[in-house]
């Protein structure tokens, strides 16, 4: 057989040089779209760690990851039945039988502080906060106690559970906080003037209120704690497939799922990847408090998520609408 024979086509060379190349390349680009890993080797054995919404997604991931450092993980569910499958699952993948499940329902203060209650009472210390559960465009709706749901969950009732839990956090210096944010915040804008979108209700920019208050949070909270060991991040975990997008009209239509499942396979990252930065912010050497993390790396957030006057007038405004009267 010689170069350019038309014969070698059917053995399989050229055809199969260019099948090759293009394995290559899809392999290159999911692992571009997969973003940052946290390399760090560093084992959590008597440590004690909470995560938020760690049935599923990333925070499941994230729980898999720190329970198989040795951490004590505490998977903070609203739905017991759910988290109770992934500890079983964590316990058995990891050899780790100390992952618990405690209740938490972010969208009722009475269950935060439950929550934290029990926390307090029960756990001799607290190293690291993982406040990552969330939901997102969800139609409109409020919480138990009022609130816009997205408003809600994603910010007053992490507000309010870290709040309560900040002296056990305290205890256990050095210890971490780190809550889980997204690149929406850089379309958000608060609005002190309708903050619970009772004028005017849009599912996208309430979303990103919610995330622009998350790092608004850090800021503010990293700040009071400027002469403690507690390092406060805030993250965004990428454009990962998960359940998050439940409310969006494209994931109820079965014929748009299956059209964009290619695209999605190859430009989304799996919950494992779209872990690695709330992974990194656990357990690396050298994370700032204060800053914003994506790909396992600070990034600059937004110009409005720098505005320590809004961060400021944020903080009062919620300490007063969950009930605290004394924060740091
Ligand atoms: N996926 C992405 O592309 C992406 C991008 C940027 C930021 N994020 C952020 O990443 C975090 C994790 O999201 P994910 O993608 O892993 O989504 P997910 O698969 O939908 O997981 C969200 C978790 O939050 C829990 N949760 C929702 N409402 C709750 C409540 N009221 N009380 C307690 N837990 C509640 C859910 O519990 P149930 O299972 O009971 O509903 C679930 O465990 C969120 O904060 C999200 O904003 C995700």
């Amino acid at each position: 057989m010689t170069y350019g024979d038309p014969g070698k086509d059917m053995e399989g060379g050229w055809p199969s040089v260019h099948f090759s190349c293009f394995k290559w390349g899809i392999f290159l680009l999911r692992n571009y779209f997969g973003g940052g890993v946290c390399n760090c080797k560093a084992k959590l054995e008597g440590k004690t760690v909470i995560v938020t919404g760690a049935n599923t997604g990333i925070g499941r991931e994230t729980a898999l990851d720190l329970a198989g450092r040795g951490a004590r993980v505490i998977l903070a569910c609203r739905n017991i039945s759910k988290a109770d499958v992934a500890a079983k699952d964590i316990q058995n993948k990891t050899g780790n039988s100390k992952v618990i499940v405690k209740e938490l329902d972010l969208a009722s203060l009475r269950s935060v502080r439950k929550f934290a209650a029990e926390i307090n009472e029960s756990e001799e210390r607290l190293d690291i906060l993982v406040n990552n559960a969330g939901i997102m465009r969800c139609p409109y709706g409020t919480t138990e106690d009022g609130f816009e749901m997205q408003l809600g969950v994603n910010h007053l009732g992490h507000f309010l559970l870290t709040n309560l839990l900040l002296d056990k956090l305290q205890k256990s210096q050095p210890s971490r906080i780190i809550n889980v944010s997204s690149l929406a915040h850089t379309r958000g804008k608060i609005c002190f003037d309708d903050l619970q979108s009772k004028r005017e209700y849009s599912p996208g920019p309430a979303y990103a209120q919610s995330k622009l208050a998350n790092v608004l949070f850090t800021r503010e909270l990293s700040k009071k704690l400027d002469s403690t060991d507690i390092t406060v991040t805030a993250v965004h975990p990428g454009v990962v497939k998960t359940e998050l997008g439940r409310h969006l009209a494209l994931s109820k239509s079965y014929l748009a799922r299956f059209s964009l499942a290619p695209i999605v396979w190859l430009v989304f990252k799996t919950p494992r990847q779209g872990a690695q930065t709330t992974i990194h912010c656990a357990v690396a050497d050298c994370i700032e408090s204060g800053m914003y993390y994506s790909d396992c790396k600070s990034k600059d957030p937004a110009e409005q998520a720098k505005d320590d006057g809004i961060a400021k007038k944020l903080w009062e405004i919620s300490a007063a609408l969950v009930g605290l009267e004394r924060t740091v």
